[in-house]
């Protein structure tokens, strides 16, 4: 069973390279993000509390996004085949629940993925997405406090994870393939310890 957890600044590529993991080991994917946007875009209750934090760029509150996080790990598919986390934990009290949950589970964290990319090139990539896609988060004010957010609230936990010997860190920038080969081989090389 492998748990992953994906990991990094906003536009570092954590969507991208779930999707390819997914289809290599079969794992189920969560993203919070995405928990959120479909709950924003369906107009709950927990959407519009949700869009209150999103739009500024801002974190949901630790007990929220944990509970959330409890509902969508109730899955069948999540208990079977393990999971890719993308975009949680983002705090330390998220990580230190994260931890709590798969143990009460039965299992615990393969890895953390550390996508690592250069703060131009994560503005201009969630720019050009903004343009293409219109999500409403990538503009430059939201942008800019999201890329905030993450160093003083994120960005704490590499090292956490670093201490426990669980971050593996790949470098984010260039050919998205080339990316997924050094993730992969890193997998497979912890795996087989
Ligand atoms: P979330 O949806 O997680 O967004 P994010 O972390 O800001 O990251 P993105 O989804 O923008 O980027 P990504 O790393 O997935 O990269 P992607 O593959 O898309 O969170 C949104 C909000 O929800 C948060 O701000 C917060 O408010 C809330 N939230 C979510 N989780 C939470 C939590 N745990 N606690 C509290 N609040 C939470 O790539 C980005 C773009 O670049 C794409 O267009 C892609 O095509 C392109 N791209 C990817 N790889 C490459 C490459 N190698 N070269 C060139 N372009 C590339
Ligand atoms: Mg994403």
């Amino acid at each position: 069973m492998l748990n992953l957890v994906l990991f990094g600044a906003p536009g570092s590529g954590k969507g991208t390279q779930s999707e390819k993991l997914i289809e290599k080991y079969g794992l189920h994917h969560i993203s919070t993000g995405e928990v959120l946007r479909k709950q924003i875009k369906e107009g709950t209750e927990l959407g519009k509390i949700a869009d209150s934090y999103i739009s500024k760029g801002h974190l949901i509150p630790d007990s929220l996004m944990i509970d959330i996080l409890r509902q969508e790990l109730k899955s069948e598919a999540a208990a079977k085949k393990g999971v890719i986390f993308d975009g949680f934990p983002r705090t330390i009290p998220q990580a230190e629940a994260l931890e709590e949950i798969l143990r009460e589970n039965g299992t615990e964290l393969t890895g953390v993925i550390g996508l690592e990319v250069p703060e131009e090139e994560l503005v201009a990539r969630m720019l050009k997405r903004g343009a293409e896609t219109g999500r409403a988060d990538d503009n430059i004010e939201t942008i800019l406090n999201r890329l905030n957010v993450y160093h003083t609230q994120t960005e704490p936990l590499k090292e956490h994870y670093q201490g426990k010997g669980a971050y593996i860190r790949i470098n984010g920038l260039g050919d998205t393939d080339r990316i997924f080969t050094d993730i992969t081989g890193n997998i497979d090389g912890r795996s087989k310890k």
